[in-house]
């Protein structure tokens, strides 16, 4: 089954509440969550999470892309993100996987995502944490960049290891996904699809929502 994560970079942050409304029949919200450090862009944090989690029941897929997010996890999940995402590049092997136990142990469920210069393999060995891999199909930071063909086949190469290793892992892609590239990365092996700008911008934004399944 698909799944459709609209992201709210691309909502009228003023009337964010009733923007959430109108993805409503989207199975999660996506929440970009950038500290101007690991992506040169700056976006929202933990009071607009928290804001959010007052005004709806969809789960909450958190993006973080920050630096060192370990230091953030316990923050975030308290804060009411369902599904926590960290990035492999932002510290240590180490401290990545300490904070992938960590998602997990708070009650969240994990989940790790790759920048596009960054190999598949990088996440192998962390796929026994994760209840999710994110594959960046635009470099992390901005909305409404151009999708990235060069990413199918590392999503193709995770969707391999996902189904060899016999993981509960769901695979995600986040930019550029619109009605055109959406067939491309569910036939390449992704089922959860984030969409910002193809969602937001439309003029029905539920057919929109509907489109990319
Ligand atoms: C980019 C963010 C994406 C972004 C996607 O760094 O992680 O979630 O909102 O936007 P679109 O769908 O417009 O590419
Ligand atoms: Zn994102």
């Amino acid at each position: 089954m698909i799944r459709i994560s609209p992201s709210i970079l691309a909502a009228d942050f003023v009337n964010l509440e009733r923007d959430i409304r109108t993805v409503a029949s989207a199975d999660y919200l996506h929440v970009d969550v950038m500290d101007g450090l690991f992506v040169p862009n700056i976006s929202i944090g933990l009071p607009v999470v928290e804001a959010i989690r007052r005004v709806t029941d969809m789960p909450l897929d958190v993006h973080l892309m920050i630096d060192r997010p370990i230091r953030y996890v316990e923050r975030f999940v308290k804060a009411g993100a369902d599904l926590l995402t960290i990035h492999v590049e932002a510290d240590t092997f180490a401290h990545t996987r300490e904070a992938l136990q960590l998602i997990r142990e708070l009650g969240c469920r994990s989940s790790l995502s790759l920048k596009p210069a960054t190999p598949a393999e990088e996440a192998e060995a962390l796929l026994p944490l994760c209840d999710m891999v994110l594959v960046m199909t635009v470099e992390p930071g901005f909305g409404g960049q151009a999708f990235r063909a060069d990413q199918l086949d590392k999503i193709a190469r995770l969707r391999q290891m996902i189904v060899s290793g016999g993981y509960a892992c769901d695979l995600e892609v986040d930019g550029g996904i619109d009605s055109r590239t959406a067939p491309l990365v569910r036939q390449a092996g992704a089922n959860v699809l984030v969409a910002g700008s193809s969602v937001f911008r439309a003029a029905d934004r539920a057919a929109a929502i509907d489109a990319l399944r």
